[in-house]
């Protein structure tokens, strides 16, 4: 735990729609092993997220809410240095995703890139729905319950995140005004000394008057460095930068995953709708044999015809998995008709099935032991719920709904 640097807090949700593939150990969880050594870490099971569009399958979501814990366990994510839960068990989630949809535009989630897309795209589910709009109300419940500075997600959530922080804001701008508080945010700003209490001023001016969002920064930086600021000063005048309410939800920063796209069977994106995944929990037969069937270089018909790697999505995974020594023996046997393509795949089938080994191995232990995984949520649950508790409080009271 002492390697945790910085007061930083990170909120990651996974949909439980599905098995866990390939797609998701790189592109999600490796991610996820190392943050969870960088910051504090809640990662939640989103069993209410896979409802929006699976309402009609309650079965699916149930099943693969303690599947993919069981996975992220066996891939390595530690209940000691991060929590682990399910989003329904934290009931806080519900709560603020009603408070928050009070005042979300409908404009806002209408247009939202994924909202009609999906609609389309999805079309043996009826996501006409009240829910599937509130999607990204129901998501920024999740992170700003939690005030969480970071959001790990793909470029495929970024409008999602660019709406939480939106979100956030609105709710700032209505319910951050508290009497008294514009004096007290003077007086802090005059405990900064003259010289840095004149530059927040001027820089509050360039944010509020031209939305100088340079300015916005370079004034942030400057509160955080004040030494002589206490957290509730600090807090105080990171709202008042931004006009003359206070935070009350914290607007989070997204950190994009650099990791490279996982091609699928077929050569699109790994995902279980298009049905090309290599599934976490696929035996290393059922894995050789996915493998072996895969699409190559569609030029390349004959043993004798050179193909081109850049055409064929096993090179895809040649790149993750291989080394330089066997990238080049692929580039030049296939562009030399050299090697065949089983022989090409080989090396993926070892190295896919030597990363997956210890991996089954974990996910047999943990599903013989069901209580140590309920303990380990349940222990997950309590944590989020103690930081949800303390947010909904301060909504609440805000919201005139704290009646004592
Ligand atoms: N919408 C995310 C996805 O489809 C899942 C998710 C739900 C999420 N709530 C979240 C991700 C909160 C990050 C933070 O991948
Ligand atoms: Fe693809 Fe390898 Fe066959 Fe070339 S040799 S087409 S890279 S499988």
């Amino acid at each position: 735990m002492s390697s945790i640097s910085s007061n930083q807090r990170i909120v990651s949700g996974m949909r439980t729609t599905g098995k866990m593939h390939l797609g998701h150990y790189h592109g999600v969880i490796k991610n996820w092993l190392k943050l969870q050594h960088e910051y504090e870490c809640l990662f939640f099971a989103a069993d209410l997220h896979a409802l929006t569009t699976h309402y009609e399958n309650p079965e699916i979501v149930e099943q693969n809410v303690w599947e993919m814990i069981i996975d992220w366990l066996a891939c390595g994510v530690n209940p000691g240095f991060c929590s682990i839960f399910i989003q329904s068990r934290v009931i806080e989630h519900a709560e603020l995703h009603l408070l928050l949809s009070m005042n979300t535009p409908l404009s806002w989630l209408e247009r939202v890139p994924t909202y009609k897309d999906q609609i389309q795209k999805l079309k043996e589910r009826d996501l006409n729905t009240y829910g599937f709009l509130g999607y990204p109300v129901l998501m920024s419940a999740d992170v700003l319950l939690y005030r969480a500075s970071l959001v790990p997600v793909g470029e495929d959530q970024a409008p999602h995140l660019e709406l939480i922080r939106e979100i956030a804001r609105r709710f700032n701008h209505f319910y951050g005004r508290e009497p008294g508080f514009e004096q007290k945010a003077e007086n802090a700003i005059d405990r900064m000394g003259k010289k840095n209490a004149k530059s927040y001023r001027e820089l509050r001016r360039s944010y509020q008057e031209q939305g100088d969002h340079q300015a916005l920064d370079i004034g942030r930086a400057l509160i955080e460095s004040q030494a002589n600021l206490n957290m509730a000063e600090r807090e105080l005048l990171l709202g008042y930068v931004e006009g003359s309410a206070k935070m009350i939800l914290s607007e989070p920063e997204m950190l994009l995953t650099s990791a490279p796209k996982l091609p699928g069977l077929d050569g699109q994106k790994m995902s279980k709708s298009y049905h090309n995944t290599i599934e976490l929990r696929d035996d290393a037969e059922t894995v050789t044999q996915k493998i072996k069937t895969m699409q190559t270089d569609p030029a390349r018909i004959r043993r004798a015809d050179p193909g081109d790697p850049e055409k064929c999505p096993v090179w895809g995974l040649h790149k993750i998995y291989s080394n330089t020594e066997t990238k080049t023996w692929v580039e030049q046997g296939c562009r030399s008709a050299g090697i065949g393509c089983l022989e090409c795949k080989q090396p993926l089938i070892d190295s896919i099935n030597h990363e997956l080994a210890p991996i089954r191995e974990k996910v047999i232990e943990f599903k013989d032991n069901p209580n140590l995984v309920r303990h380990i949520v349940n222990e997950g649950v309590d944590k989020a719920r103690e930081i949800a508790a303390e947010t909904m409080q301060d909504v609440k009271q805000v919201m005139g709904l704290l009646y004592q």
